[in-house]
């Protein structure tokens, strides 16, 4: 069973659609997947109640039942992925969950605010000695020289996932249905995206 946390100190950035859409994919490529919310604003609770598709399980949780919750999780063999969703600023909680990744993905948007805000995550991230990657999230497809200025400056302080998530209307959309962009629009940009990213990310936990 496999950890990943989708963390930023960044309001957001596309952490819960990326949580909800990347669990999707990957139920669909043939994961067992858990997704536990940990913000406290449970994000993603309503996605999960309007979805009527079932094959990815959901979990409003704090920090401290990580403790109890996962090894109950790693014996059920039924549970191959966990994917983490939490708030914007790092607390007990959020700290919790990264202690236990396997990797942590952080969603950052092509803007300077936003570029520089990722110093704030890695720090903390590297205090707890976590894998993470950065994820270009909320990509205007119109402004692609926006991407490359912030992959670069990405790049300086850690590894970028070499697949893009553009701004589109489907991860909007396949929310609201309570779905991934896989499943809402199978053969659209966005599922292409999230497939990929799941790829990536599934190589990346086997590194
Ligand atoms: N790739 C995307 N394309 C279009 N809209 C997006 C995308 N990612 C996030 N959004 C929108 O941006 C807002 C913040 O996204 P959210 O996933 O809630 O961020 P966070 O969980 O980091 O706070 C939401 O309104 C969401 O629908
Ligand atoms: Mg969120």
């Amino acid at each position: 069973m496999r950890i990943i946390t989708i963390a930023a100190r960044k309001g957001g950035s596309g952490k819960s659609t990326i949580a909800a859409s990347l669990a999707a994919a990957a139920h669909q490529a043939g994961e067992g997947v858990v997704v536990l919310d940990l913000d406290p604003q449970k994000s993603l609770a309503e996605w999960y109640e309007r979805r009527e598709l079932g094959g990815v399980r959901y979990q409003a949780r704090d920090g401290a039942s990580l403790a109890e919750l996962l090894p109950k999780l790693r014996a059920d063999r039924a549970t191959t992925l966990v994917v983490i969703d939490t708030q914007g600023d790092f607390n007990t909680d959020v700290t919790a969950a990264l202690r236990v990744s396997d990797l942590c993905l952080i969603p950052v948007r092509a803007s300077v605010l936003d570029v520089t805000a990722v110093t704030r995550t890695v720090e903390a991230l590297r205090t707890l000695g976590r894998r993470y990657a950065f994820v270009l999230s909320q990509i205007m497809p119109s402004s692609p020289a926006r991407a490359e200025e912030a992959a670069e400056a990405l790049v300086k302080s850690g590894p970028l996932a070499p697949v893009i998530v553009a701004s589109r209307a489907d991860y909007q959309d396949a929310m609201l249905e309570g779905m991934g962009v896989t499943e809402y629009a199978p053969t659209g940009k966005a599922a292409g995206e999230m497939r990929e990213l799941w790829m990536w990310t599934k190589a990346e936990l086997a590194r």
